[in-house]
Order: structure tokens, then sequence, then C-alpha cells
């Protein structure tokens, strides 16, 4: 068989596996299995890209070699909490793997376009700006949303004077010595901003039009557009707070897929067409399920800088907690028949899942019913619950969707809420004037008791107050989550 053909052929195989191992990535039973088959997909089309003509195995190798130690050891020594920081860097170096595809297919050709580019390489030209400006953005973007994520301080603060606001004071920071470094995941806003970005972007769209206009004679604009890019993911990605990382986590993901798909293009590889198309599609599709689930527009996500202010129009809470000993907390779970696990960001701060499972277990030796209600958006990245239960070994049947659990709620005896907040905030569902108001979410407060394990009355990610906290229903088990599903366990266990 002719040799071009067979490689297509490999080609079309691989879209086929990725295709088909996305689509089982949708259930956590056929997950791991769903990757195996995505990557046996990736390992066709690597081998089958290895066979075309002319290719230089020594840098070749020497890529494998150095790219697939760092990765192995960073997968390996990465803890499960680091994973969404982890996933930041690797879109951020698709990114850039695609701007240097671009940038270096541009350097090889150029002359060969000193005399104008024949129409038929237009599409390269364009698909060379479009990889290394959506490389670019990708490739800074991540590096501070991984920066943000994992909280590591970047704020440039010095003494500034109050005439000097807006993008200024930022640069004036950057430029005073000696400045004090204080890093954190705040939304950094300044006056003007958007029409800095707006104004940015319009003037990489001006060189990206002479570029493509006269590529070999357009080198510096192509430069100013491939630095305007980085400038441009660092300046998109500051004004969102920390914990609206994993929703750009996923745009970024997205883009990188963009930014493969163009360099695809630009090599005239269509499984990289194909394969970056895919990561494309399904990271809009997960930053559009998120911001769903989070009642929030994208444009929200972007611009309003969640988690700088607080609003006031939400009703304060009245009423007053009731705390519960771990103690008491057990003998009502001892007599309970039906009991539902609602995790949140705090199981995955407490590390507490393992407690939880073991508690699971003892509860239906004990003949109760026992589930795990997961809602879309708990922790801080998507499917966070899953991949902690998933670690516990929790059985997959164990667990159900906040659309199933909430019809059933108030059969259900005992609803343990672990950490969470936000996402059982029944003001979301009552409180016009809260920020979160619309927001779906589980509604333990339906439940006949509560038990919410968290250390104090703080609020949650969204700074906003919630009256579960004092229902009538509501025991309030105060302390480190693991800790305390721990005493509960002794509780059963003694
Ligand atoms: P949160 O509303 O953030 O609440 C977490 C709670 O955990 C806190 O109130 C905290 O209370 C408690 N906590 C922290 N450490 C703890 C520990 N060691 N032991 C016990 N409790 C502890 O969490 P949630 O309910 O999971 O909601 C997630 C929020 O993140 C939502 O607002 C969602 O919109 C947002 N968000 C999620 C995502 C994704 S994809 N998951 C993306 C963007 C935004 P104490 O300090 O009192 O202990």
């Amino acid at each position: 068989m002719d040799k071009t053909i067979l490689i297509e052929l490999s080609y079309i195989v691989s879209a086929v596996l990725f295709i088909y191992g996305i689509k089982m990535l949708g259930s956590v039973d056929t997950a791991r299995r769903g990757n195996r088959i995505s990557a046996l997909g990736m390992f066709i089309a690597v081998v089958a890209t290895l066979l075309v003509q002319g290719m230089q195995y020594q840098y070749i190798v020497a890529g494998v070699i150095v790219g697939g130690t760092i990765g192995t050891v960073a997968a390996l020594r990465i803890q499960m909490t680091s994973m969404p920081e982890f996933v930041a860097l690797f879109n951020g170096t698709g990114g850039l793997a695609s701007l240097l595809v671009g940038w270096a297919n541009y350097q090889a050709r150029m002359d060969g376009w000193s005399e104008g580019v024949p129409e038929e390489e237009l599409i390269s030209v364009v698909a060379i700006f479009l990889a290394v400006l959506i490389g670019g953005v990708t490739f800074t973007g991540s590096l501070i949303a991984c920066g943000k994520l994992a909280e590591i301080p970047w704020h440039i603060e010095s003494r500034l004077k109050k005439s000097e606001t807006g993008l200024v004071a930022l640069l004036l920071k950057a430029v005073r010595w000696p400045v004090k470094l204080t890093l954190d995941s705040k939304p950094v806003m300044y006056k003007g901003q958007q029409i800095v970005n707006s104004v940015l972007f319009a003037l990489v769209l001006v060189c990206g039009a002479a570029f493509v206009y006269d590529p070999a004679g357009m080198y510096l604009p192509f430069l100013l557009s491939l630095v305007l890019a980085l400038v441009l993911g660092v300046l998109f990605t500051i004004p969102i707070g920390g914990a609206d990382m994993p929703v750009i986590i996923s745009l970024l993901n997205s883009y990188s897929g963009l930014a493969a798909c163009a360099a695809g293009f630009v090599i005239s590889n269509t499984v990289l067409i194909v394969s970056g198309s895919l990561v494309g599609a399904s990271g809009i599709i997960l930053t559009k399920i998120m911001c769903k689930a989070m009642n929030r527009s994208l444009a929200n996500v972007l611009f309003s800088g969640f988690g700088s202010t607080t609003t006031k129009t939400a009703k304060s809470v009245q009423g007053e907690a009731k705390p519960i000993t771990a103690e008491d907390a057990y003998y009502v779970l001892e007599a309970a028949s039906s009991v539902v696990f609602v995790p949140g960001y705090g199981m995955a701060m407490a590390q507490a899942q393992h407690a939880v499972r073991e508690l699971g277990d003892l509860l239906q030796e004990n003949g109760a019913e026992v589930k795990y209600a997961v809602h879309p958006v708990a922790g801080r990245m998507p499917g966070h619950m899953n991949v902690l239960l998933a670690e516990a070994n929790v059985p997959y049947e164990q667990l159900v969707e906040m659309d199933d659990i909430n019809p059933i709620m108030e059969t259900v005896d005992v609803a343990i809420v672990i950490g969470a907040n936000d996402v059982v905030n029944p003001a979301a569902r009552e409180d016009e004037g809260s920020p979160i108001y619309g927001m779906p979410i589980i509604n333990v407060d339906y439940a006949k008791t509560v038990f919410v394990l968290k250390r104090s009355m703080r609020a949650g990610f969204a700074g906003v107050d919630n009256p579960l906290f004092v229902a009538e229903n509501t025991r309030m088990l105060f302390g480190d989550a693991k800790r305390s599903v721990e005493a509960l366990v002794s509780g059963f266990k003694s």
C-alpha cells in the first residue's frame, strides 16, 4: 500500500479513537478506559507521523527524551490537589508549541514568499498568524492561571501617589524599585482596563492584516503581534479571581486546541487539525457547562472580577447556629436509614475523602442507604469531587448527580455536608438579591436533618452568608472535616 495512504488511514483510525475515548470520558466508570483509548489513538498518530518522509529523527528523539522525562517526573510527583495548576501548565506548553511551530514554519518559508504568496498558500499564512496569536495568549494566560491557582505571589506593590491610577500605575509599580512583592490570586482591575485590552487586540489584528498581505516583508509586525499576544495573555487573565480559574483553564484548554488546529494547517497535518478541533470544541463545551452550573455568563466570569468585592444587596442571615458534638451526631446517624454525603471544597482541603468513604461503609453495614451527591461545580475544578471520591474507591453506583438527588431529598434522614458551602446555599434558590441567586444547588435543607462539617461560620468562595447554617433542621459539627468524620467513624467502631 502507498505510504501516504497508510498514513492518512492511520490518522482516520486515530481520530475515531479520540472521539470514542472522549465519549467514554463522559462517565466515571468508563473514563479510565476512554483515556487509554485516546492515548492509543495518539500513539498511532505519532507513529504514522514519524513515517512521513524527510523526518530529522535526531531532534524528535531528543524532544521525546527531554519532554517525556519532564512530563513523567512531573505527573508522578504532582499532588492530587495541585491538578488544576498542572493542567494549566500543560495547556500553556501546548500553546507555546503551536506558537513555535508557526514561527519556525514562517522563518523556513519566508524567502519563498518574497515575490508574493501563491493563492493556495494563503491559508498557511493565515494559519501561521493564528497559531502564533492564539498560542501566545494561551501560553502566558496559562502561566498566570497556574500562578493564581497555586497562589504564587505576583502582585507588585509600591507606594503610589493618588493621581497614579490605571495602567500607568500598574507600569509604575513594575518599574519602581525597591518594590514589595505580595503574591495572591485576587483579581487585578484598573481604570480603563477593557479599553487597553481592546486597543492592544485591535493592534494585533492590524499587524496580522499587514502580515497576511505581505508575509515576507512584514517581519516586524509579525514579531510585534507575537509579543502583543504574550502580553494579552497576561492582561486577559489578571482581572480574573483565583476561584474562577477553573473556568479560565478550561477556556485556555479550548484555545490551546484551536492553536494546535492552526498549527495543523501550517504543517498540513490532518490529525493535528482533527485533535486540535476536538480539544477546542470540548474545552468550550466544558466552559459553558461550568458557567451554566454557576448561573453566570462567560462575560461575567471574564470581566466582573468576581471575588474582589461582595455585594450588599443580599439578605442578612438571621438566627443562631446550633452546634453538635461528634458523639451526638453519631447517635443520630446510628438511627438513620438513609444518608447522603454532599462534599465540597472543604473536603478537598481537609483530604477527608478516605475517612468519608470509611464512614459511608460503616453506615451501610449499619443498614443505612448511602449516597454521595456531587454538585457540578463543587470544589475548584471540573470533576474535583468525583476525582477525590474515586481516589477513595467510593463505588460509582453510590454517586448521584444533583438533578437525581434533589427530587428525593425530602425522604433523606441525614444529609452530611462535608466542607461544601455555596453549592448548598438556599439563598441561591430564595434570595433574589444574592450574588449566587439562580445557581442550581443541592437542596440539603429539604432533608430531615442536616449536619454541616466546617471549621467556622465563614462564607464560601462567593463570600455569601448561608442561611442553611441557622436552619431549624441543621446542626453544625465544627472542626476540620477529616477530624470530624474520623470522630464519627470511631463512634461506629466503638
Ligand atoms: P465553597 O463555597 O468554597 O466552601 C468551602 C467551605 O469549605 C468553606 O466555607 C470552608 O469553611 C470549608 N472548609 C475549608 N477547609 C475546610 C476544612 N479543612 N475542614 C472543613 N471545612 C473546610 O465550596 P463549594 O460549596 O464546594 O462551592 C464551590 C464554589 O467554587 C462555588 O461557589 C463555585 O461556583 C466555585 N467555583 C467552582 C468551580 C469548579 S469547576 N468546581 C469553578 C469556579 C468556581 P470554613 O472556612 O468555615 O471551614
